[in-house]
């Protein structure tokens, strides 16, 4: 069985009452009377009324009411409302959750057919409604919620398959009204959003075993190829052609060769301007190396690629969707073993920027592959340059797994990352790259050194990387405790989240807002 299937969304435009489908999904605020739906209550013969009254439904978040439809006209057969909270307080990115959280609900109930209600609360100050926003967010919900995780277990399923979606835009009559195509479109991109984000989970729950570099690297080919990007797979001679000394290190305690992959997304009618460069880790397992790690929780380590997996599935997106940019895609992919030809402490380095590098812990091997990397990316014209990585156990203290690590220079182009993952679902939080953190990585007989010990872990990590960033534009996303959900959320089950891959999509549609 796939991962998840994606049929497409359909989207209905007007009243409830003649959506004929099993489920029908109604965000619910806090406070809301039953009578604020013509007729809904009646239709329920009072059972959302006396839910209310009981204290049964109370519209907090995430909650669910469901009730049949036994009024005649009303074409749904049962109702769910979903606690949306207070109205002020919603959301695009609560409408993204509540639709995620609906559609699990129906998979567990074996529902084949839900509607979802767009419904924008007054959340805008400007008034206005974002009706089209909504939309996207809401497709975007709803295709998460087709993902499994279970492609390995061969008993019976908890949740059945995903139903068909519909979205249903109510009519809005105080609201300026935005075109159906619009909303349409809107919806065809959370659409493609959606789904690069699944396909990007479904990456960074492979095993070690079967997604090793090579499979990493064929399987992108795959998923990027049939987007119209085109891919470039470097094999070991090819990256050592390049000079990638600290790739190779981390590669050479592996008897799995390593790949470099390279997508690029041209639009011909974006010849001059800027080019975007997508930089992902793909460790696709971190034993740590010789500096081993404990054998407790070491099996997450298989998602040690899931920066390089929201590279993979945001170049297919970004071509999917035409963004008006030339974008590159690059995800260094080895394993990073113990082993007789492993690297080993003390030992040095060259990159291919010829920086020379002291390993003080083989563990810290995510900024190593990464560096050669972004230089890479220098060397194929990018003009602004955006990491995603795994990069540090540290994130989970100081950020927990709500927030990734955001780091970078100039402060415009950090914040700008930062504003584009806030709308696509993905939080950040900056934190400091002070010139004084540099001094952690002196060496005494090299440039530097890859590991600065237990302070100020994740910065300093970055601080290595911006070593090869050559004062470019550059943000770095530090994904280590938000790419694995540890606890089930509502909208959220346990195992990869797919963080970051509609940020990168939705960056390289920001291009006109860029400096
Ligand atoms: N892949 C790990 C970071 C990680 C840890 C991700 C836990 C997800 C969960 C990375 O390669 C690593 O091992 N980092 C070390 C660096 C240290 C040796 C300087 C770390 O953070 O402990
Ligand atoms: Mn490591
Ligand atoms: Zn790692």
């Amino acid at each position: 069985m796939p991962a998840f299937q994606t049929p497409p969304i359909a989207c209905r435009f007007g009243a409830l009452l003649a959506v004929a489908v099993e489920l029908l999904v109604l965000p619910w605020f806090e406070g809301q009377t039953a009578s604020s739906f013509d007729g809904l209550d009646a239709a329920t013969a009072g059972e959302i009324e006396r839910a209310l009254a009981s204290g049964e439904f109370t519209g907090r978040p995430y909650e669910l009411f469901v009730t049949p439809l036994v009024a005649p006209g009303w074409s749904a057969r049962r109702v769910a409302l979903i606690g949306a909270g207070k109205e002020p307080a919603f959301t695009a990115g609560l409408a993204r959750r509540l639709a995620t959280a609906a559609g699990l609900a129906a998979r567990a109930r074996r529902v084949g057919t839900l509607g979802f209600v767009m419904r924008p609360g007054q959340a805008a100050p400007s008034g206005d409604v974002d009706v089209a926003g909504f939309s996207q967010s809401i497709a975007e919900g709803l295709v998460l919620s087709e993902f499994s995780g279970t492609t390995y277990q061969t008993t019976e399923p908890t949740l059945g398959p995903a139903p068909a979606f519909t979205i249903v835009i109510p009519d809005l009559r105080d609201s300026s009204p935005e075109s159906p195509a619009r909303i349409e479109g809107a919806i065809a991109r959370g659409y493609v959003l959606g789904e690069a984000s699944n396909l990007a989970r479904a990456l960074s729950n492979e095993p070690g075993n079967t997604l090793t570099p090579r499979e990493f690297a064929a399987r992108a080919t795959r998923l990027v190829s049939e987007s119209g990007a085109t891919v470039e797979v470097l094999d070991e001679t090819q990256i050592a052609a390049l000079g990638m000394g600290m790739l190779l290190g981390v590669a050479k305690g592996s008897s799995e060769p390593p790949r470099l992959m390279v997508f690029r997304h041209n639009p011909p009618e974006a010849k001059s301007g800027p080019v975007l460069a997508l930089v992902g880790k793909g460790i696709t397992f971190d034993t740590g190396g010789i500096s081993i790690k404990s054998a407790d929780g070491m099996e997450k380590m298989k998602d040690d690629m899931a920066g390089g997996a929201a590279v993979v599935c945001a170049m297919r997106a970004i071509a999917k969707l035409n963004a008006p940019i030339r974008v590159i895609g690059i995800v260094p992919a080895t394993e990073n073993m113990p082993g007789g030809r492993a690297m080993k402490p003390g030992d040095i380095l060259t990159s291919a920027e010829g920086k020379t590098v002291e390993v003080i812990n083989t563990d810290a091997e995510g900024r190593l592959v990464l560096g050669d990397a972004l230089w890479y990316a220098r060397q194929l014209g990018a003009t602004h340059l955006v990491d995603v990585a795994t990069l540090t156990g540290g994130m989970l203290v100081a950020l927990g797994r709500t927030t990734s690590g955001l780091f970078g220079t100039p402060d415009w182009w950090v914040e700008q990352v930062r504003r584009t993952g806030d709308r696509a679902g993905d939080r950040m939080w900056q934190l400091p790259l002070f010139d004084d953190y540099r001094e952690q990585l002196k060496s005494e007989i090299a440039d530097m050194i890859n590991s600065a010990g237990r302070p100020a872990t994740s910065i300093t990590a970055a601080m290595f990387l911006k070593e090869f960033t050559g004062g470019l534009p550059w943000a770095h996303i530090d994904i280590a405790a938000t790419a694995w959900a540890d606890d089930a959320k509502p909208f959220m089950p346990k195992g990869a989240t797919g963080v970051a891959v509609r940020t990168l999509v939705e960056l390289a549609f920001s291009s006109d807002t860029w400096k």
